[in-house]
């Protein structure tokens, strides 16, 4: 048994998710890069780069790892590139997607032998979650004014639109998209190719996938435009798990367990999010609070029901652990991280990255 906490990448789960993207990528004849931000755990790039056409990225490190790493399409994308790293941006991308039209004018002689997008902003909002809207008032992603854009056109051939977020609804998705089309058609008509981003959750149960291929192919074909997709969640849902124990239990009114984890270092969206971690099958009589152990008054996991009292020395997996986790874990409280394991699709489990005191040092000094 491998030591706790350790995240659990299972090659058999993602490969499900691979497999839809595949269907997606034959039947409305959009490319898919993997987002670089949701899940950037290289090893297990061999099997992605099998069914997904390369990665885009939001800095300078990801589109290096990209490129270096994962080989294929390297889109280069950037809230905001600075002088000291546009020439290495440039260097491992085959396009970049400047954020604002004064950026594109500032840089557009560094990339002038690459292909250059510019990120539309289109103000329809798929969210009522203000933190994570790009199409939030007054926001700073992307541009939206017609006439200015025109005055761009000329150094530009594509656009990328990300205004969807953990969108699970293919109407809304397909309404917006009208949006886009009504609101943007002028400049689409114009361009080669236009990425539409991530927060699309067409892996997710149930997702009409026939429908939205359609409705890609559609989009696709009405502009002339080579149509993208920057999955990050929908490539690795479900693919991975947080394996936790239990160190110690105490009822304070509610039985509680504290586990050799935390939510904050190891899961941290589920803190910003206010969501609740997922533990499967969460049921039985018993039910418990799981607790992180960092100093946190609110590192909580969430309450679940076990069949048995939970006790010292049981292991806990939490599910859904892949997307903006190992990306954003930190070493707050020194907690110690998790290690990173691939069940391969034999069934063995190999530990390909642990963590210990030496890199908590150095990420200091
Ligand atoms: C520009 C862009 N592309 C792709 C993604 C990936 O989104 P998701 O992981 O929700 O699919 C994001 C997420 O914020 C994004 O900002």
């Amino acid at each position: 048994m491998l030591r706790t906490p350790y995240y659990l990448i299972d090659r058999a789960k993602l490969a499900r998710n691979l497999e839809i993207i595949d269907r997606v990528r034959k039947e409305s004849g959009a490319k898919a890069l993997l987002a670089l931000k949701c899940f950037a755990t290289w090893s297990v790039f061999d099997q992605m780069r099998e069914h997904m056409d390369g990665t885009t990225s939001s800095s300078l490190y990801e589109v290096h790892l990209g490129h270096e790493k994962f080989g294929g399409e390297t889109h280069a994308y950037s809230v905001a590139y600075g002088d000291d790293e546009i020439d290495e941006v440039v260097s491992y991308a085959d396009k970049i997607i400047f954020n604002s039209i004064s950026q594109l004018e500032r840089y557009s002689d560094a990339a002038k032998d690459i292909v250059r997008g510019l990120r539309l902003n289109p103000q329809i909002s798929s969210s009522s979650f203000d933190l994570a809207d790009p199409a939030r008032p007054f926001s700073r992603l992307g541009e939206w004014d017609v006439a200015r854009i025109e005055t761009v056109m000329d150094r530009i051939s594509g656009f990328m639109i990300h205004n969807n977020c953990e969108n699970e609804d293919f109407d809304l998705f397909d309404n917006m998209l009208s949006q886009i089309e009504e609101r943007f058609g002028t400049l689409l008509e114009r361009v080669e190719w236009v990425s539409l981003g991530g927060g699309i959750h067409f892996t997710g149960e149930n997702y009409p996938v026939d429908r939205f291929c359609a409705r890609l192919k559609a989009f696709s074909e009405k502009f002339g435009v080579q149509v993208y997709l920057e999955p990050g969640e929908a490539a690795i849902t479900n693919s991975t798990t947080l394996e936790v124990t239990v160190l110690d239990t105490l009822n304070n009114g509610k039985d509680l367990a504290i586990v050799d984890s935390s939510i904050e270092a190891h899961m941290l969206d589920l803190l910003i999010y206010r969501e609740k971690a997922k533990i499967a099958p969460n049921e039985g009589e018993h039910l418990v609070t799981i607790c992180g152990k960092s100093c946190l008054a609110g590192d909580i996991f969430g309450e679940f029901r076990f069949p048995e009292p939970v006790k010292v020395g049981d292991r806990i997996s939490i599910q859904d652990a892949a997307g903006y986790t190992m990306v954003k874990k930190n070493w707050f409280n020194g907690v110690r991280m998790p290690a990173i394991a691939i069940r391969e699709l034999d069934g063995t489990v190999r530990t390909v990255r642990e963590f210990g005191y030496e890199d908590y040092r150095a990420s200091l000094s």
